[in-house]
């Protein structure tokens, strides 16, 4: 991608609107614009790293048997009647009436939705186990939505329900459901941390928070120094190693999972006939990933006075080109060929090819985040020589251009976040 065509307006000036880093940084990077209070449109940056973030979880979901369908944003009340959630939602729950007058919702999440679908579609024990997942569109009329896409009001979640006959089977599925988890957000290049959690409005009785550990984290945590188990914030005892060495951490949740049991399938009546003839209802559990604030809370974790440090899964492209004088034309010439030779290998490369000065260029790169600055000056003219400078720690190195790829594959390999 060239600089100059690149739809990604910059700010100089921090956005009053932004309480912290992220919100801040998503903005100032052209990464995304506020359409109302809580409803953000993503501009292609912002897209590109949501959709890296979609294709990790993707590929993590399916690789444990996940199946992706796409469920409807509206849902009919008759649904949530039935579970008793029209009432119990309360006022985040986005309503409106159709030109019939029935009423119907937004949908904040989907476990009515799908229940209703295996209901009409699971008849047998060997229909089961299943897991079916979507990354979609979700709608909750937040009091305050804050934080940018951190807290919106429309948001994408990857939502995945599991179903299976017997206690056992829905916890199996849990726990391959938690590594999948801790599969994802490794990749994604994040420390994160799961923590024993409340069920809230979801329901059910065992479930998980997984959080990225950041500074400005709204939730507090406790983590044993010893075993690394996460306790909600007023645990005061490690009841898996005993141990008493708790430390108090924050964190920003992405991910939620949750054992359902029977609360769906008993209200909805979602049953199956079993082996031994019987008709039970079907052991639900349902997880959770916010794509957006995934991609919020990483930046939280990663950034410094000059913008972000992308971890290099994310990074919308990993590598920029920035040639320091444009009126020079040898050096155009040599940064041309550079990017002709990098965008067609599996690095994703920006050229710089816009006419400014070369402090504005290299503030815009460390502000977008990309992991690799190759700076052109006159010694790519004079010495063949190149500038490498690596974001995540400021690193610089020369290099010859022969070398590039070599050096690339080399900063790829060793950084934290492969
Ligand atoms: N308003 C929101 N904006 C962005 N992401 C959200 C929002 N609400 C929830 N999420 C994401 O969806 C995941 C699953 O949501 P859930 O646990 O049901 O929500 P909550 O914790 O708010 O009750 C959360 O872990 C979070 O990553
Ligand atoms: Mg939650
Ligand atoms: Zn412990």
């Amino acid at each position: 991608m060239k600089m100059s065509s690149l739809f990604a307006p910059t700010l100089k000036e921090d956005p009053a609107e932004a309480e912290i880093a992220s919100h801040n940084l998503m903005l100032r990077a052209g990464m995304i614009r506020q359409l109302s209070a809580g409803i953000y449109t993503y501009l292609p940056l912002g897209l590109k790293i949501l959709n890296k973030i979609s294709s990790i979880v993707r590929e993590e979901m399916n690789r444990v048997g996940g199946q992706e369908l796409l469920m409807p944003a509206m849902q009919p009340s008759e649904l949530w009647k039935e579970t008793g959630r029209w009432d119990v939602y309360g006022p985040e729950l986005i309503r409106f009436r159709d030109r019939r007058e029935r009423n119907f919702c937004l949908g904040p999440t989907h476990e009515e939705v799908i229940t209703d679908l295996v209901r009409r579609e699971l008849r047998s024990y060997r229909d089961l186990p299943v897991m079916m997942y979507q990354i979609q569109v979700k709608f909750r009329d937040e009091i305050r939505p804050r934080f940018g896409v951190m807290r919106s009001r429309e948001f994408i979640m990857k939502d995945l329900y599991s179903f299976d006959r017997d206690k056992e089977g829905m916890q199996k599925s849990y726990e391959t459901m938690y590594e999948a988890y801790c599969r994802v957000f490794e990749r994604c290049g994040l420390q994160y941390q799961a923590v024993r959690a409340d069920s809230g409005v979801i329901g059910g009785d065992i479930s998980h928070e997984f959080l990225i550990v950041a500074q400005s984290g709204e939730e507090k945590m406790m983590v044993c120094r010893t075993c690394r188990s996460g306790y909600p914030e007023d645990e005061e005892r490690c009841s898996v190693c005993g141990t008493s060495t708790l430390e108090e951490k924050r964190g920003i949740e992405v991910g939620h999972i949750f054992q359902l049991g029977t609360k769906y399938s008993r209200s909805m009546n979602a049953l199956f006939v079993d082996k031994d003839g019987q008709e039970k209802p079907i052991i639900m559990g349902c997880y959770g990933i916010g794509i957006g604030r995934t991609m919020g809370a990483a930046i939280e974790a990663y950034h410094d006075e000059h913008g972000i440090q992308w971890p290099w899964n994310l990074a919308p492209y990993q590598v920029a080109i920035i040639p320091v004088h444009k009126r020079t034309a040898k050096i155009v010439e040599i940064a041309d060929m550079l990017y002709n030779t990098i965008k067609d290998t599996r690095y994703e490369c920006v050229l710089d090819d816009r006419d400014l000065r070369a402090g504005h260029k290299f503030k815009d790169a460390d502000l977008l985040g990309f992991p690799v600055q190759i700076i052109l000056g006159d010694r790519a003219v004079d010495e063949n020589t190149l500038e490498v400078k690596i974001r995540q720690n400021g690193e610089r190195i020369d290099i010859n251009r022969e070398d590039v790829l070599e050096t690339l594959e080399n900063i790829r390999k060793s950084s934290f976040h492969n």
